[in-house]
């Protein structure tokens, strides 16, 4: 195991290091407040930088939703979600202080009539609270709704400074960012009316997570990586995002995205620019994005005639997943009996550049898989074999480097080790780094690090618009193929499998096999 030379202080930074930014005094307005993401994920995540004493002390929550609650009955709801995610260590005393932060307004953003008691609700906050004006507005809505949102939010002057309330205005909206490359533009061009580029910040939760901000400390923090980064050592390389858990609630919502738009757009193609980008020149937003979207930039377009081939979509069949009988995707509430939609995606990409040229990626992603793991694997290309074609040696692995997103968080490395006897035989072994025996207890929520990036005006975990464009185009040829026949490249696969054959097939006909993980 590796040990940190330097180990972390309980819940801070290691001896020596700067103290962390804190951000001025800000009210931050949730829109669809009510909903799963609030109650599960953003308010657990501020109270975690609460406890964390990382929030300033101008600071509250306003939730902003259609459901009737008062803020007695806002804050309460919450509680059991953030008792659930903090499991036994909840601590109820730090929830007191940090609730009273917590503040509803029913009200709906899309509705012009109420614009003026939000206004007023706002301005008697901000006053209350000792904020001067900061306002940080969340669209956790139906992404449906954001082009409304962001009008609304510019209709009621809420975008403006004005007298009493100044300071910034900023903006964070949920992936997907728009259905296709035109409906990403279409609200690039409907958010760009109201608020300016710096303003915006377009949310991927996994930008945030621990593991994946590390690729680019791994990469490029040491010496020892860097050099074998490339075509001349690396075989291809496997991206895996995979899930036991289903549509859960939210069937509306994923039947008109599927994995494709909810994973494969955002969280893979991420992960595949910082595995594959050129070091950056510094960590500023611009220079690491600019990166990022150099990359996907150089990522080949799939001639037309590949595309059945290139890419593989999935819907879970009934199965059974850690023993329980789980339903079909098609009998999920909220999910049309006949849906097309896929749950499971896996796609090949290569990247036409001098350091990946004919290097294959393979990303893949779905809902009721065998487990759930999000990692990736980098597989180098094999020793030469003669040394060993006379001994009880079988065939050997080549190398791998995995880095594990999730749940394991860490990193370990594949090597062949002679297993002991006096026979020569090769048997791969690991060296493995965790988080947890290395820093002590689990890395913070990725949302409470984009929060609080949000609040600090710091957008290089977000990515910008290009980005999220050039992502989109590089689908565009798939989504056009599945919008005249929404059937295609689609197959079944057993609730609880690792996705549909046609999946291996799709790494088979290259001689290669996903990585079980
Ligand atoms: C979200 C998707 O962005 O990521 C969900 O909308 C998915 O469908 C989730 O379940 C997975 O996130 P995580 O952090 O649990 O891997």
């Amino acid at each position: 195991m590796a040990a940190p030379a330097d180990r972390a202080t309980p819940g801070g930074l290691p001896a020596g290091a700067g103290a962390p930014a804190v951000p001025d005094p800000c009210l931050l307005v949730i829109f669809g407040a009510s909903g799963d993401l609030a109650r599960r994920k953003l308010v657990p995540a501020l109270f975690d930088l609460h406890r964390e004493k990382m929030l300033p002390g101008g600071f509250a929550v306003l939730g902003v939703s259609r459901t009737a609650h008062t803020d007695a009955s806002f804050r309460e709801r919450l509680i059991a979600a953030a008792r659930e995610v903090a499991g036994a260590g909840f601590d109820a005393g730090a929830w007191e202080a940090f609730a009273s932060r917590l503040f509803y307004h029913p009200g709906d953003i899309l509705d012009a009539e109420g614009f003026p008691a939000l206004r007023d609700r706002v301005r008697s906050l901000c006053g209350e609270r000792g904020i001067p004006g900061n306002l940080l507005f969340y669209l956790s809505l139906a992404p449906k709704h954001y082009a409304a949102a962001v009008r609304g939010i510019g209709a009621s002057g809420l975008s403006a400074p004005e007298e009493g309330l100044a300071g910034f205005r900023r903006v964070v909206i949920e992936k997907p960012f728009g259905n296709d490359l035109a409906g990403a533009k279409i609200l690039s061009a409907e958010v760009s009316a109201v608020f300016r580029e710096e303003q915006v910040f377009r949310i991927d939760h996994y930008l945030g997570k621990e593991t994946v901000q590390n690729l680019l400390v791994f990469r490029f923090g040491n010496g020892i990586f860097e050099p074998l980064w490339n075509r001349n050592y690396v075989d291809h390389v496997q991206i895996t995002a995979a899930e036991e858990i289903g549509v859960e609630s939210r069937g509306d919502y994923y039947d008109g995205a599927g994995a494709v738009r909810d994973m494969l757009q955002n969280h893979l193609l991420q992960l595949l620019a910082l595995v594959a980008m050129e070091p950056p020149i510094s960590l500023s937003a611009d220079d690491v994005r600019d990166e990022k979207l150099k990359l996907l930039r150089s990522v080949e377009p799939v001639p037309p005639g590949m595309l059945g081939e290139a890419c593989v979509r999935g819907q879970y069949a009934a199965g059974t997943v850690r023993g329980q009988a789980v339903p079909a995707y098609r009998s999920e509430r909220g999910v049309p009996p006949g849906s097309l939609t896929e749950t499971y995606v896996a796609a090949r990409f290569t990247v036409d550049n001098w350091r990946w040229g004919g290097v294959p990626f393979y990303l893949r992603s779905g809902k009721r898989l065998a487990g759930r793991v999000s990692e990736i694997a980098i597989r180098f290309r094999p020793a030469p074999y003669r040394l060993f074609e006379d001994t009880a040696c079988g065939q050997m692995e080549s190398n791998q480097l995995v880095l594990n997103i999730q749940p394991d968080e860490g990193i370990f490395l594949q090597f062949g080790a002679k297993f002991p006897g006096p026979s020569i035989c090769v048997q791969p072994v690991q060296f493995r780094f965790s988080y947890e025996q290395a820093f002590g207890g689990k890395s913070p929520p990725a949302y409470g690090r984009l929060l609080l990036d949000a609040m600090l005006g710091d957008a290089a975990l977000f990515p910008r618009e290009d980005i999220v464009e050039v992502s989109w185009a590089l689908l565009e040829p798939y989504l056009e193929r599945w919008r005249e026949n929404p059937g295609q490249d689609l197959y079944y696969y057993p609730a609880g499998s690792w996705g549909p054959g046609e999946a291996d097939a799709l790494l088979a006909r290259e001689g290669r096999q996903w990585r079980t993980p």
